[in-house]
């Protein structure tokens, strides 16, 4: 079909309400199956724009738009496959962008929370979703290999260090030597100040410093690679705020030209960001020592990546405790005179709370994964209809961050969550276990029947209220795009996929395929295989792998 749905509508309307169909579009959406009775399929937001029209030509128009649409969606959805609701007319007018994503960036040493593991899975989402759209992505890894703490690192690992530990297990023995530090430093003033010194030699470059920092960074990395790898995640660029160990020195000398640093009386270089020069809200960028902050290395990153990559957006998704920090960075560089700070925009999102393992406390993302890949082999054990699987171990792998990347995308992401591994792998209900176990039935089914009776397929068969309802929510899969295009949000899909699924189960109970006369079957057959690929487009927006079995 060349022309989408409302298009169509459109066309037909401006008919009727001589006015461009254009200017009609937007006005029309799907009805949401939930909201469904014996209407149309599709409404016109702006009412009044019916207004002057007598009611029988409303009803003939939707009535024609009600069939167009329904005979239409499935040949659509074969058509553009894995582009089913991308090439929607709601895009057509969208402008391609380069956009920068930064995203994960967990810090070297420091403890591994589960902020690192939501800002990993919501930034690749958002990195999917932009991509799908057409827009030119960077996927960036801000890695946190820089900083103070590595002055607390580089002095803990001299103190209580060992060689062969940081061999066999790095993550974990640069993290124990680190709250070890951590807990001397607090008792021993001169735990600290050993750790200024460490860091003030690694800012001016000390060889022998260096060396030692860069043998954490290398051993980590590798070992960060490894879990992205299961993740199923890439990036385009790992550049830790340590490139920025230089660049930070420019910007410094930058805001001294422009005549934006201040000096407190602690002997902290500041910018005022008053307003009112009166400091009473600054921003630290230079300690009294010379080095480098947070978030001057954050302002040189921002510079660089412009010149490198003249974004026309950058996103940060980092935990909603930096907001502030952002709100500053941003601000400066607006005060530096770069227009393009309002290009860049923070994405946060809340905390989870109680994600422990059966170990204990989690520290590692590591840890996570292992945990949800055992539980969720568990679980797959005690499920009778398990089928004999090639690779359990990564179908478990797979449902199990299905589920997790559900629950985490179910809410508002600014809202915290409590965790549940029972609510997490419950196998009904609205979990990322559901999708999968609803992608693998359709897969069998496909599976059983071939494409036998696609041919002798009419689509004038889909007469039950089982088969018009998929029809319909089929039809509303680019505006939830589209939603979640505009708030940045998964859960508009998310809770779309799991209306699909449920909808799926109940018209895999009542629609036979098997014992059907050949175009009946072939319709449902038809209508299955366009609910599978739409699910599996939209699970791997979210980060999922669908898989075939379970
Ligand atoms: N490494 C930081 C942390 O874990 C997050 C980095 C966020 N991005 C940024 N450009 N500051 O707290």
């Amino acid at each position: 079909m060349a022309c989408g749905f409302r298009r169509s509508i459109a066309c037909q309307l401006s008919r009727v309400l001589a006015l461009p169909p254009e200017s009609l579009i937007k006005s029309i959406s799907a009805v949401p199956v939930s909201k469904k009775e014996e209407v149309a399929d599709f409404q016109l937001s702006v009412d009044s724009l019916l207004e002057d029209n007598n009611h029988k030509s409303q009803v003939d128009t939707q009535d024609q738009a009600r069939r167009l649409a329904e005979k239409a969606v499935l040949q659509q959805v074969t058509e553009d496959g894995c582009k089913y609701g991308l090439k929607s007319e709601l895009f057509s007018d969208l402008p391609k962008k380069r956009i920068v994503v930064e995203f994960s960036s967990p810090n070297i040493a420091k403890k591994f929370h589960v902020g690192h593991l939501r800002s990993t899975i919501i930034g690749n989402f958002i990195a999917n979703l932009k991509e799908a759209l057409g827009h030119q992505v960077t996927r960036i890894n801000y890695i946190g290999d820089w900083g103070m703490q590595f002055g607390l690192l580089g002095t803990g690992f001299q103190l209580f260090g060992y060689e062969e530990k940081l061999q066999t297990n790095p993550l974990q023995h640069l993290f124990d030597v680190y709250v070890q530090v951590n807990k001397e430093a607090t008792d021993d003033k001169n735990v600290t100040k050993l750790a200024h010194e460490f860091f003030h030699r690694l800012e001016m470059g000390d060889t022998q410093a260096l060396s030692l920092w860069q043998r954490f960074r290398d051993l980590s990395i590798e070992e960060y690679t490894q879990i992205y790898k299961r993740l199923g995640i890439y990036f385009d660029e790992y550049s830790g705020e340590s490139f920025y160990r230089e660049k930070s020195q420019d910007v410094l000398k930058l805001l001294d030209s422009k005549g934006l640093l201040q000096k407190t009386a602690e002997g902290n270089v500041v910018v005022d960001l008053s307003g009112t020069g009166d400091l009473s809200s600054v921003c630290t960028v230079m300690r009294s020592d010379g080095t480098s902050l947070y978030a001057t290395r954050d302002l040189a990153a921002a510079i660089h990546r412009m010149d490198k990559y003249n974004f026309d957006t950058m996103i940060y998704v980092a935990d909603k405790g930096q907001r502030r920090h952002f709100q500053q960075v941003f601000q400066m560089l607006k005060i530096m005179g770069y227009d393009w700070a309002e290009r860049c925009q923070h994405v946060p999102f809340g905390i989870v709370k109680g994600m422990k393992t059966r170990r204990g406390g989690v520290t590692f993302l590591e840890d996570v994964l292992n945990e949800v890949q055992s539980r969720m082999l568990q679980n797959m054990a005690s499920i009778k209809t398990t089928k004999q699987l090639e690779n359990p171990q990564e179908t478990a792998e797979r449902v199990g961050l299905a589920a997790v990347i559900i629950q985490d995308f179910r809410g508002t992401l600014l809202s915290d969550y409590q965790f549940s591994w029972d609510r997490v792998f419950q196998s009904r209900g609205d979990t990322g276990v559901f999708l999968q176990y609803t992608h693998a039935r359709l897969c069998s089914l496909e599976e059983t029947f071939g494409c036998g009776y696609l041919n002798d397929s009419n689509v004038a068969c889909l007469q039950e209220p089982q088969s018009v309802s998929i029809l319909q929510h089929l039809l509303r899969f680019d505006e939830v795009l589209y939603l979640s295009s505009q708030d940045l949000q998964p859960k508009h899909i998310v809770s779309y996929l799991l209306t699909l699924s449920h909808l799926a189960a109940v018209a895999h109970k009542t629609l036979q395929v098997k014992d059907s006369p050949p175009d009946v079957a072939g319709a449902r057959l038809h209508l299955f295989k366009a609910v599978r690929s739409v699910l599996a487009n939209g699970m791997k927006l979210l980060g999922i792998t669908p898989v075939c079995r379970m």
